[in-house]
């Protein structure tokens, strides 16, 4: 469509689906952790928009932690490789920790964070997440809330970013392969 920048093959899902598919998940979890304390916690940089919408719909009791980890850098391919480049604030022993990210491709960031937050005596850790690919996974992750599946194409916009650009756009969109080809 003539609107569309040429950096963008296609709007994938607008910001609308994104936020009616983001209350539907909400009422879930509503439901699910009824009468328990709830930790949120957001994956640096890219959870950002979900975290941010996502947590408005829920009671005010929840608490909202961060956690930075990279496995991207300037890359459209993940390496494999997890780093932790920012870790919790809070102790998570014994909480009921609820992951928001934005996508799970290879699973491979996911996987280890499950893990890792296991390792730190959770009382339960489950996984909410806007998008999968279910063409790129590579590691089995179980994820409870789970957005939309998605094609296994570079997408971009809510806080998904090509070389930490574009993460501003409103709308879920497939980066045009001439950008990093
Ligand atoms: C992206 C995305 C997920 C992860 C998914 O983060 O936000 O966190 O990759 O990929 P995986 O399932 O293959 O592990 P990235 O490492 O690009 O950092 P960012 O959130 O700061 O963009
Ligand atoms: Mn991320
Ligand atoms: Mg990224």
């Amino acid at each position: 469509a003539a609107d569309i920048p040429d950096d963008i093959s296609e709007v994938l899902l607008t910001e609308e689906q994104i936020h009616e598919k983001l209350a539907e998940l909400a009422q879930l979890v509503v439901a699910d952790y009824a009468g328990k304390e709830v930790v949120l916690v957001g994956v640096l940089k890219g959870a950002v928009m979900v975290m941010a919408d996502f947590a408005r719909h829920l009671p005010r009791h929840i608490t909202m932690d961060w956690m930075a980890v990279s496995s991207y850098g300037a890359s459209t391919r993940s390496s494999g490789v997890v780093q932790i480049r920012k870790d919790l604030d809070t102790d998570i022993t014994g909480k009921h920790v609820l992951i928001v990210e934005d996508i799970i491709d290879s699973g491979l960031t996911l996987s280890w964070l499950l893990e890792n937050f296991a390792s730190r005596g959770a009382e339960s850790v489950e996984v909410l997440a806007l998008l999968r690919k279910p063409d790129a996974m590579k590691v089995e992750v179980d994820c409870r809330y789970v957005g939309f599946d998605i094609p296994n194409d570079f997408v971009i916009g809510y806080g998904l970013d090509y070389a930490e650009k574009y993460r501003n756009l409103r709308d879920v969109a497939v980066l045009a392969p001439h950008v990093y080809s």
